[in-house]
């Protein structure tokens, strides 16, 4: 094999509490993480020594600033081959939005590697290296629905949902995690979010109920700097979503419908022309871990 083409999922977050402050300046989570059917397309091809990067999104780094090169770098050490691969990403995950965009190319960058250089590696080392080249990057190695604490690298896999319709709104406004964070240490405004309570309504496959707590902690943090999240908010529920939520640190909101036909509708009347809209859908974990 020397070339190899795999999607890299988005995921959006349907439940993030913040628990605290750990000592080496990560927050200790609790989430709920779904990938979604918005994906890159991550290109592999053997050459002989080195990575590059391209991509055909002119804002995304192409040497040691992407973290798909950093994967690629830690895998090819690691296994001590004699190689190098030159890496394409199709970018349509929009960038620092919350959805995971940069882990998940990584997480792909792993799983291509491993496949592409026919690597004697475990599963085990492989999670390993997902979980230090950042907190994100271990979900999106399996995919599907899980509960995610820790740093968020820590996973346990929940079954599927039943297919949610979902329309993406992502403003253009630049969001930084890190700073998002050092926000939320200083305003100290938690939410209520019974993540234990919405674990266990998944596990025990009961329909959900979107006003049973699904929340985000880092909502009203990332809303104080940007009018644009409940802006964006007001607008999906006057549209008719029955629920929206910012995924991650944002500034992307999500919004919830019945139907496909219903989230294309809105998409083709979205009021604000800035924004970057997408209708998507839930994908199983079947899907996303053969990906
Ligand atoms: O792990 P990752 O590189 O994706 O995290 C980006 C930034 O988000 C970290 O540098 C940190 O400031 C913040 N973060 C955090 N606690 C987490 C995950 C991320 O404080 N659990």
């Amino acid at each position: 094999m020397e070339e190899i083409v795999l999607p890299a999922p988005a995921k959006i977050n349907l439940a993030l509490k913040v628990k605290g402050l750990r000592a080496d300046g990560y927050h200790e989570l609790e989430m709920i993480m779904q990938t979604i059917g918005l994906h890159d397309r991550v290109h592999l091809k053997k050459i002989a020594g080195g990575i590059r990067v391209v991509s055909s999104h002119p804002g995304l780094p192409e040497g040691s600033g992407n973290l798909a090169y950093r994967a690629a770098e830690f895998i090819l050490e690691q296994s001590g081959i004699d190689g190098g691969v030159e890496i394409f990403i199709e970018k349509n995950i929009p960038l620092a939005a919350g959805l995971a965009g940069g882990s998940t190319d990584a997480a792909a960058v792993l799983k291509g590697i491993s496949k592409l250089y026919q690597l004697k590696i475990s599963d085990e080392v492989i999670r390993e290296m997902a979980s230090k080249l950042g907190s994100d990057v271990s979900f999106c190695l399996k995919g599907g629905t899980s509960y995610a604490y820790g740093r968020g690298e820590q996973l346990e896999q929940l079954p599927d949902l039943n297919k949610i319709h979902i329309i993406l709104i992502t403003p253009p406004v630049e969001v930084s995690t890190a700073f998002i964070y050092r926000e939320y240490d200083r305003l100290k405004n938690g939410l209520e979010i019974p993540v234990s309570r919405l674990v266990e309504i998944i596990k025990q496959g009961k329909e959900i109920n979107w006003q049973e707590g699904w929340a985000n902690d880092l909502e009203p943090v990332t809303a104080r700097l940007f009018n644009d999240i409940y802006e964006i908010k007001g607008i999906l529920k006057e549209m008719g979503v029955k629920f929206s939520l910012m995924t991650g640190s944002g500034p992307t909101i999500f919004g919830i419908l019945d139907k496909g036909e219903e989230a294309l509708f809105i998409k083709d009347n979205w009021p604000r022309k800035e924004d970057f809209v997408f209708v998507t859908s839930t994908v199983k974990q079947e899907f996303s871990e053969l990906w």
